[in-house]
């Protein structure tokens, strides 16, 4: 074996990789910021103890942590929500609400990689702050679905599968589970579509047996896939909080549904979410044909910036990762060609042409022209060679007679016309030829 390698799980970009990454997070950005969210960045490694109480067994089990010098314990950073709990919570005071933010930044995990996993990823986050009503899930969700959408992805290629913890903790507290049961059924519930019948195990070694008549009432409710069937399950229950929320999930649909997204979502109490923190409605993106793990994640949090240690702050927020969205704009031709060439390349008669070439290619390259010109000199042969294997649109030829005459030659490398131009007006000609003001 050469060399060295990098760890398994973790991606070099060459340069057409990165422009793709690049693709995805322009696109998240410009989403994010015609949502009117601002934009913030954070720490990678943070406190150990930020993830061990907060994020959830499955997460800790995958925490890239270790003791630094200093004798800390420490953590690369799994996921953002515990932190941008804290930068917002130890300023709430001073924020303006509803607090609208997002970054795009690295995360870490342990996992064993596989398609669509790995152990370096990239995650758009999206949250607010201060909004305790279902108008913020409006919000979110509606971003979510620009975030996908703005890269040509349309409602045949994904959708947002909304579900509510509450109605999970409302419903068993009704079928008579106790809130620890009901953590354990969630738990169970969050597995059962990979691992089926075998999600129960933990539940029966933690709680005991499970009375098949209340397993029979877990599964069905997990089936459930439209709002009627939820109403009709829950409201002859005849509870307050349940019919106050069902008024929440209308709110929700019916704002989605009046941006017209409505094709986009689909109501599916088999999503619960793995993570400790969520407390009501949690939504997850997959692709259509379900090829893939999941796009995004997300959901209410209510509790978790109190449980930092701040004031009590209504969040709700998502994640989007870069790993799962970019296999799925390339399984729909979504990706972009590579553009790495240059604008304009020079071809340089010898060292004498060469100042002059320098002081132009400085001007256009101050313009923000991509320019680029061979290092050494070169037979002209082989610079228009180089040139046209450049990808570059056009170029400027220095030669010995050409600047004894003022002028400098133009040629379009496409249907390779030619021209000359005084060299004073080489500039203005220049972004003519391409199209640039
Ligand atoms: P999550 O579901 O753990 O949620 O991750 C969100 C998304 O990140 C996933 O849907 C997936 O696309 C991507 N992702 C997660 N782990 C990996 C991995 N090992 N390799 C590649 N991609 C991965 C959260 O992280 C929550 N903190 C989201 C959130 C924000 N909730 C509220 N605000």
């Amino acid at each position: 074996m050469a060399g060295f390698q990098s760890l398994p799980g973790f991606r070099e970009f060459y340069p057409e990789d990165f422009s793709r990454r690049q693709h995805i997070f322009n696109g998240w950005r410009k989403s994010a910021n015609a949502f009117g969210f601002q934009e913030y960045d954070a720490p990678v490694l943070e406190p150990l103890e930020l993830y061990t109480t907060k994020s959830g067994d499955e997460i800790e089990g995958q925490l890239f942590s270790f003791t630094d010098k200093g004798d800390r314990q420490v953590s690369l950073r799994p996921e953002m929500t515990p932190t941008v709990c804290r930068m917002v919570g130890a300023k709430a005071g001073a924020l303006k609400r509803p607090i609208k933010w997002f970054s795009i930044a690295e995360f870490y995990r342990y996992e064993r990689a596989q398609k669509g996993r790995l152990r370096a990823f990239n995650q758009f986050n999206a949250d607010i702050f201060g909004e305790a009503g279902p108008e913020a899930e409006i919000e979110l969700i509606a971003l979510l679905i620009q975030c996908l959408g703005g890269f040509g992805l349309t409602k045949d290629d994904f959708y947002v599968r909304l579900s509510d913890r509450n109605l999970w903790f409302y419903y068993l507290e009704a079928l008579g589970f106790d809130e620890a049961q009901t953590r354990g059924i969630l738990s169970a519930v969050d597995r059962y579509e990979k691992m089926g019948d075998d999600a129960f195990k933990g539940y029966v070694e933690a709680h005991g047996a499970l009375a098949d008549d209340k397993k029979a009432k877990v599964l069905a409710f997990l089936k459930i896939k439209s709002l009627p069937e939820l109403e009709a399950t829950l409201t002859p229950l005849g509870s307050e909080k349940i019919t106050a929320r069902l008024t929440d999930w209308r709110k929700v649909l019916g704002g989605v549904a009046a941006m017209g997204l409505a094709d986009f979502i689909a109501v599916d109490l088999g999503v619960v979410r793995g993570l400790a923190y969520y407390t009501g409605f949690v939504f997850e993106a997959f692709d259509r044909k379900g090829d893939l793990r999941a796009l995004a994640g997300g959901g209410r949090y209510n509790d978790l910036v109190k449980k930092l240690g701040y004031a009590d702050l209504p969040a709700v927020g998502f994640a989007i990762g870069d790993v799962t969205t970019g296999l799925l704009l390339e399984q729909r031709g979504l990706t972009p060609a590579y553009v790495g060439g240059p604008d304009i390349y020079v071809v340089i008669g010898g060292e004498a042409e060469r100042r002059a070439a320098f002081a132009d290619i400085q001007v256009l390259r101050a313009e923000g022209l991509r320019v680029e010109y061979p290092f050494k000199d070169l037979a002209f042969g082989k610079q228009f060679k180089a040139a046209s294997e450049s990808g570059a649109k056009l170029a400027l030829i220095y030669g010995g007679d050409e600047l004894a005459k003022g002028v400098v030659k133009i040629r379009n490398l496409t249907d390779r016309s030619e021209r000359e131009v005084p060299r004073a007006e080489v500039l203005a000609e220049a972004q003519s030829a391409l199209g640039k003001p």
